[in-house]
């Protein structure tokens, strides 16, 4: 239906006759003379209908209304002396129209699709009138030309791609699961996938050696910019490797991704960090490390202290550690109160500032100089770099929560004063030695951390096995992190039926819970199961980071709203009382 397209043609096609297809972008009457850009998705020509040319043509092109569909045949010409549009690739030409097929006629539109449009809504229940729009249409084409060179570069390293099923079963990945009823068997639940995770465990027990998939996932849990209900991974698992095979071949993936979905080069080797070093320095296991602010331990500054609140900390076994927001002395009354407000949200009962005015403590804002002494105050300044024009901000309690607050009031400074504005910088890092349990309080007993698969690092193995169970064992397992984002997470694996027992033992999970929900995967490895190990790298956050969206959903073609809604097709629905009826199901909610 065309000879180019709309990002085509260039001073060096003048006179050809060409014929293209698209979508009216804009029309504008310029005294009878009727100028259009046409737009595909390569990009935009612009066609002049001139009276003097052609009258009927001019006459017809004056009904062209926004996103009408049309086909125009005519001629090359350059445009006038003044009037090229520097903005546009083929803004030095236009194509003075001879023919014109109007094939599709538009409807007024919900909204205009040349403009940012703040109502999200709106744009989710016209999504694929929000598709039309360059910006979408450039996302959506990074994100194939990031799988498309996943596919490439892992089938280059000997990796098979190889499906593994939706309809399954529950799988421990930390999240709610969804379920679909079976009708065949009434009162029995397959569950979505959250991860592929035992099966590609079990393709490595059948020999498979090198996997990966391109897996949709589904988790029932609270909804952000970076999470979605279902999702996609980049799935990857690999049979006698250790971690840094893993960590090498994600790197290669990663730098090949980089360079030929966003034409840049990263380093070839990303920094490590362990995740005690990470929250002891950043607050966080996903540092974000474009700026300092680091956190830094006051316990031997304030070993003596008078104030309570310091005192109390470390007698209780806690720690106090500060911040240094360099150059923000001068936040407002209403920001440290929003800051107080994180850290009390988060476990703190308060936040204790010092806002640094001036070179001696009378002119420092603070509530607690008071509480300090001269020789505290002297080895505060040191240990911080204290300059005037500085704000410090201080934790104290239980170590892991001073690090966790301290690491979100950091962001929220960083954010307040808009420090990674125009910020381009790609900041890779490998956090390993995750912990392998945590401490559950609610349900009084340990959770795996990672999911129940992950191995201990070889020191910690003989703790897991007689039981010696505490949250400073150390798991086998690393997140790779850019600016702030989790992008992925994996882990070595269990491999022995004995150590995966324990495991589950640890998790305090039956041993007839164990046969009954994870037999499987526990007699799988009872007929030689290969050591292994992968990684699961988060698609839609990838291509988010890659296109610089702050949301996932600007990279999913049909993505759900925070509600888990999807205002184009309004699911979830209710069905018909029928299809309830062959799979025994009664509901006792009541339509919201
Ligand atoms: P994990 O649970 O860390 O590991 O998930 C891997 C990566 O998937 C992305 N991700 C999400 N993206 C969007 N929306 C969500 N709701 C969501 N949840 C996770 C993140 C995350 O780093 N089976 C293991 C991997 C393994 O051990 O090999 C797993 O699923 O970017
Ligand atoms: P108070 O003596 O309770 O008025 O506390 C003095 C200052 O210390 C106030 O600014 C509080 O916000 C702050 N503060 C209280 N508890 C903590 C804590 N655990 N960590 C950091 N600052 C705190």
């Amino acid at each position: 239906m065309r000879t180019h397209h709309c990002n085509q043609l260039r001073l060096s096609d003048i006179d050809q006759t060409v014929t293209l297809i698209g979508w009216v972008n804009s029309a504008r009457d310029h005294g009878g003379v009727i100028f259009a850009d046409l737009r595909d998705r390569e990009g935009l020509t612009q066609v002049v209908f001139r009276p003097e040319e052609n009258a009927a043509l001019a006459e017809i092109s004056h009904t062209l209304r926004d996103e009408d569909v049309i086909q125009v045949t005519g001629r090359v010409s350059k445009r006038l002396e003044g009037t090229a549009n520097e903005k546009i690739a083929t803004g030095e030409i236009e194509i003075i129209a001879t023919a014109l097929n109007i094939i599709n006629k538009a409807d007024v539109l919900p909204f205009q699709l040349d403009k940012e449009l703040s109502n999200e809504d709106l744009r989710m229940k016209y999504r694929y009138l929000d598709i039309r729009r360059p910006r979408m249409t450039t996302n959506l084409r990074t994100r194939h030309r990031v799988t498309k060179s996943t596919r490439d570069f892992l089938d280059e390293q000997g990796f098979c791609e190889i499906e593994t099923p939706i309809l399954s079963k529950s799988t421990p990945e930390g999240a709610r699961d969804f379920l679909v009823p079976s009708r065949l068997q009434p009162g029995s639940f397959y569950a979505l996938p959250q991860a592929p995770q035992q099966y590609k465990q079990l393709l490595m027990v059948g020999g498979i050696e090198k996997y990966f998939q391109i897996a949709k996932c589904f988790r029932d849990e609270d909804l952000r910019a970076d999470r979605q209900p279902e999702f996609t991974q980049i799935d990857i698992e690999s049979s006698f490797v250790g971690q840094e095979d893993i960590l090498a071949l994600v790197e290669g993936l990663i730098g090949r991704i980089f360079r030929e979905a966003k034409g840049v080069e990263i380093p070839t080797s990303f920094e490590r960090m362990t995740w005690r070093e990470a929250m002891d320095i950043y607050g966080s296991d996903k540092p974000d490390r474009r700026f300092g602010y680091h956190i830094t331990d006051l316990g031997a500054v304030f070993a003596e202290s008078t104030f309570k609140v310091f005192s109390g900390a470390l007698q209780s076994g806690g720690v106090i550690k500060a911040i240094n927001a360099k150059g923000f002395s001068n936040i407002s009354t209403g920001q440290v109160e929003a800051l107080t407000q994180l850290a009390i949200q988060h476990g703190a009962k308060g936040l204790a500032y010092i806002q640094v005015r001036g070179e001696t403590v009378d002119t420092w804002r603070s509530p607690i100089t008071k509480f300090l002494s001269e020789s505290e105050i002297a080895a505060m300044k040191e240990a911080l770099n204290i300059e005037t024009g500085d704000l410090i901000l201080f934790g104290a309690g239980p170590w892991e929560q001073v690090c966790e607050i301290l690491g979100r009031v950091r962001l929220a400074c960083a954010e307040m004063q808009k420090l990674l504005e125009n910020n381009t910088e790609l900041n890779f890092l490998w956090v390993t030695e995750f912990p392998l349990l945590a401490f559950d309080e609610e349900s009084s007993r340990y959770v795996a951390v990672h999911h129940p698969f992950t191995r201990p690092i070889k020191e910690d193995e003989e703790k897991l096995l007689k039981g010696e169970l505490s949250t400073d064992l150390r798991a086998n397992a690393y997140d790779v992190v850019l600016n702030g984002h989790e992008l992925g997470g994996g882990s070595i694996r269990i491999h022995e039926a004995p150590l995966q027992s324990a495991m589950f033992k640890a998790l305090g999970i039956s041993e007839e819970q164990a046969a009954e929900e994870f037999g499987h995967i526990l007699d799988a490895f009872r007929f030689g199961a290969p050591p292994h190990g992968g990684l699961a790298l988060g698609l839609d956050r990838l291509v988010m980071l890659i296109c610089g969206e702050h949301s996932i959903r600007e990279v999913i073609a049909f993505p759900k709203n925070n509600k888990g809604n999807d205002l184009m097709s309004q699911s979830p629905a209710e069905v018909d009382p029928k299809q309830l009826r062959d799979l025994r199901i009664q509901t006792t909610a009541k339509k919201p």
